[in-house]
Parts: structure tokens; C-alpha cells; sequence
């Protein structure tokens, strides 16, 4: 997600910048037919698919052992899962997002098409909560919000976090189409606008976790269901060795990429650059240039950023602290629902100095993600 702040520094406005992509990437399967014809509107249509074909629900939380909750989500394509607010608990659908910074829901008072389409909160109905103060507000790449801050208890799985602040919508711009109510942010507290200490650090402090480590396991298939770990992680989901990467500053999911390399040859990130590991964005994003080249080389058509023209077989190797981590041809090409297949690069259109790249939920779906924030580093692991 994208957002801005204009009271922080070009640097960490920078530091935070991130875009909430979420499209209907329907299945994952070899592109191999290669019609060659215009598609009008084919984001709209993939959304639709999307929206058409995918239920998200939570079907069951349990704790494995020490202070590990492991929260199934039976959603498949994104990282979504239910939490509840208040006293009695209202039920909301919110995204784990590995690279922003707050939590917020949408409340009653919001008028915005958006809001009325999603569950909103109920504050008067919850016996816990205060009345409310300050405003704040979040741009994001997919759109903006403006809040009050609340708190109230907040209970993820089996985890009840007392009087947490969050944030409540009152308006919303620019979250047509996308399936979840709100966002839990899961990165630092550096940078949230909602104030407060962030959930995931008040879980550690109220002891509901022993460690500050959350884990996210994204399934390749769709009977499986995606997996968020809080307090640790289990090593059931992964294969091989778990390579540890130092974050660039602690305070954010930044990490140094060294190379992308595809058939021998660097095809960005040439010279080294940055990656942030980020479960809010499905897709690849990276500078438009690059992403450009990427496209040619797979021979992806130019004109439409998604659709592929040629069978594609060579996969991009992202070098990471030293380690190759292979993105197979069928995991960055998709069909959908009419079988016309995309490439899954697309432009990062928020500007950064750096080159700068986004692993979102398409890099993760193959590499088991671990936020180790008490060592500030990030691990990466074959999933199984
Ligand atoms: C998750 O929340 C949504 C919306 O609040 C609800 O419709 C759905 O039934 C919930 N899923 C589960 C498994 O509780
Ligand atoms: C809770 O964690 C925050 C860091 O996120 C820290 O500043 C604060 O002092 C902690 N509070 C308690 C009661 O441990
Ligand atoms: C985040 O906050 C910590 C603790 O205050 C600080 O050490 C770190 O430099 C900050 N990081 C960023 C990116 O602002
Ligand atoms: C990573 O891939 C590059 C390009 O194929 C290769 O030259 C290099 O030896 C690989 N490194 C490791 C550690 O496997």
C-alpha cells in the first residue's frame, strides 16, 4: 500500500510507500495458449472473475504448542482473514498485510459507497468502547481513507488484544471492487498514522504471543487455504533451510536484493537494489522501465502489461543476500477464468529513488515468509 504523509521526511515517506494490488488471478497454470486478441477492459474482467469465484472465510483457529495461534484461512488468493472487534464481537474480513502500518475497520458514520458494501463497526453496540478522538488519514496506491482513532478489544483467532487502538473509516475512496472490510497492518509501529501501540506489538506485551515473529504460509491450492502463524511459526509449511535476510532498517520490510536474473543474464536489479517483502500486494511490482524489459524478454505484449503472447519457460531468479530464489515460469504467468494469460510484472507507480521492488503474494506463494521483528530480519523458505 501506498500511503503519504506530509508532516514525515521524503526518506521515510519513501521507506513506507507500498501498493495494495489485488486482482483476480483466477488459476495457476501454464500459459501456453496464446490467443492474439485485444481485451477490452481485462483488469475490470479479472476483478470480476475474482470477485465472482472466491469466498474468504476463516474456518478455524487453533494454538499449536507454545504461544504459536495459527489462523487457516480458507481464502486462497489473498491474504484475508476474519478478527473480531468489541464486546460483543462484530466480525470483520481484513487483509494481513506484512507492509503497512494500521489497523482500521469501517465505522457507521461512513457514508462512502465502499463502506456501506462491507461490514461496519457498530461502536455504540460495544460495551468496551471510549469515545473516540483524533483524526487521521492514509493514502494508499489503490485509494485513501480518513478516521478517528478508537480502541477496543480485538481478537484474532484465540488472541484478544484489550483496548487496541485502531482505526475506524469514516470515508473511502477508491476500494471499489476489493473483498475485504479493512486492513491489519502488520509492519513496525514506526510509521502508523492511527497512533498507539500497533496489535501484533500489544499481543507480545500482553503475553498472548512469546515471541515477535508471525509467519505466512500462502497455499498453491485452492482446497488448502492460506495460513497466518502469530508468536512463531510452524515448520510444517516449509522444506530445506530457512535462509535469514537482516532487514535494511529496522522499521520496515525493506531488504537488499543483490540481482533478477533470467537465462544467465541480469535483467534488473543490476548493480543491487531494494525488495520489500509485502503480503498486501498479489503481484510483482517493480520500475516501469525494468518491468518493461521483463515483459519483452517473456514476450509479453506491450501494449496491455498482462498479456502474454508466447509460451513461457525460463524462470527469474531474484538474488537475495546470496541466495537464488527461482520464480518458475507457470508462478508469474496466470490464466483466467476465459484462459487468456497475464504476466503477473506490473509498473510500481509509486516513485521511489531507489530501484525498488515489490514481492508480493505471487513471490510468497512460493517462498514461505517468516517477520522475525525481535531480530529484525526476514526468513524465506521452499513452502511445501
Ligand atoms: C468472516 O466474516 C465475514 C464477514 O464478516 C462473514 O460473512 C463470514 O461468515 C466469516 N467467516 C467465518 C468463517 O467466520
Ligand atoms: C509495549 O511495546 C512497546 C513497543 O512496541 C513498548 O514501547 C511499550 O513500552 C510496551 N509496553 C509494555 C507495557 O510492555
Ligand atoms: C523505527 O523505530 C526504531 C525505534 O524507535 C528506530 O530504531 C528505527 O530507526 C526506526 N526505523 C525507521 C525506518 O524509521
Ligand atoms: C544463482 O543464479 C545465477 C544465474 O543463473 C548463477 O550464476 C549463480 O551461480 C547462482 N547462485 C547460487 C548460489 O546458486
Amino acid at each position: 500500500m501506498l500511503r503519504t504523509q506530509t508532516s514525515l521526511s521524503t526518506w521515510s515517506q519513501e521507506r513506507s510507500m507500498k501498493c495494495l494490488v489485488l486482482l483476480g488471478l483466477v488459476a495457476f497454470s501454464d500459459c501456453i495458449v496464446n490467443e492474439d486478441h485485444e481485451k477490452s477492459s481485462s483488469e475490470n474482467n479479472m476483478l470480476n472473475n475474482f470477485l465472482k469465484e472466491h469466498a474468504y472465510r476463516l474456518y478455524q483457529t487453533s494454538s499449536l504448542g507454545s504461544n504459536i495461534a495459527t489462523h487457516l484461512l480458507r481464502n486462497f488468493q489473498d491474504v484475508m482473514g476474519n478478527i473480531t472487534i468489541g464486546t460483543p464481537p462484530q466480525e470483520f474480513q481484513v487483509v494481513f498485510d506484512s507492509a503497512s502500518f494500521d489497523l482500521w475497520v469501517p465505522s457507521v458514520f461512513c457514508m462512502s459507497p465502499t463502506c456501506s458494501s462491507h461490514v461496519m463497526f457498530r461502536h455504540i453496540e460495544s460495551s468496551t468502547f471510549p469515545p473516540i478522538r483524533n483524526t487521521f488519514s492514509i493514502e494508499y496506491c489503490s485509494g485513501s481513507m480518513k478516521g478517528v482513532d478508537a480502541h477496543d478489544n480485538v481478537q484474532i483467532g484465540d488472541l484478544v488484544s484489550t483496548d487496541q487502538p485502531f482505526g475506524l473509516s469514516m470515508k473511502q475512496l477508491g476500494f471499489e471492487g476489493m473483498p475485504f472490510d479493512g486492513v491489519f497492518g502488520l509492519n513496525y509501529p514506526n510509521l502508523s498514522f492511527t497512533g498507539g501501540i500497533p496489535i501484533f506489538d500489544n499481543l507480545k506485551n500482553q503475553s498472548a504471543v512469546s515471541e515477535l515473529v508471525f509467519a505466512i504460509y500462502l497455499s498453491k491450492s485452492k482446497l488448502e487455504g492460506n495460513v497466518v502463524m502469530f508468536g512463531g511459526l510452524d515448520h510444517r509449511y516449509y522444506q530445506g533451510v530457512l535462509n535469514w535476510i537482516p532487514l535494511i532498517q529496522a522499521g520496515d520490510r525493506h531488504v537488499q536484493m543483490d540481482r533478477i536474473t533470467m537465462k544467465r543474464q541480469d535483467i534488473a536489479c543490476s548493480g543491487g537494489c531494494e525488495a520489500l517483502v509485502d503480503t498486501g500486494t498479489s503481484l510483482t511490482l517493480g520500475p516501469r522501465r525494468l518491468v518493461d524489459n521483463i515483459l519483452r524478454l517473456i514476450g509479453a505484449m506491450p501494449r496491455t502489461t498482462f498479456h502474454v503472447l508466447g509460451p513461457i519457460t525460463c524462470p527469474l531468479l531474484s538474488s537475495i543476500n546470496g541466495i537464488n530464489y527461482s520464480l518458475p515460469a507457470q508462478a508469474y504467468t496466470i490464466t483466467d477464468s476465459s484462459d487468456d494469460c497475464y504476466t503477473i510484472f506490473k509498473e510500481n507507480t509509486a516513485s521511489a529513488s531507489t530501484e525498488t521492488w515489490i514481492l508480493g503474494d505471487v513471490f510468497l506463494r512460493q517462498y514461505f515468509s517468516v517477520y522475525d521483528q525481535g531480530n529484525d530480519r526476514i526468513g524465506l523458505a521452499q513452502t511445501v
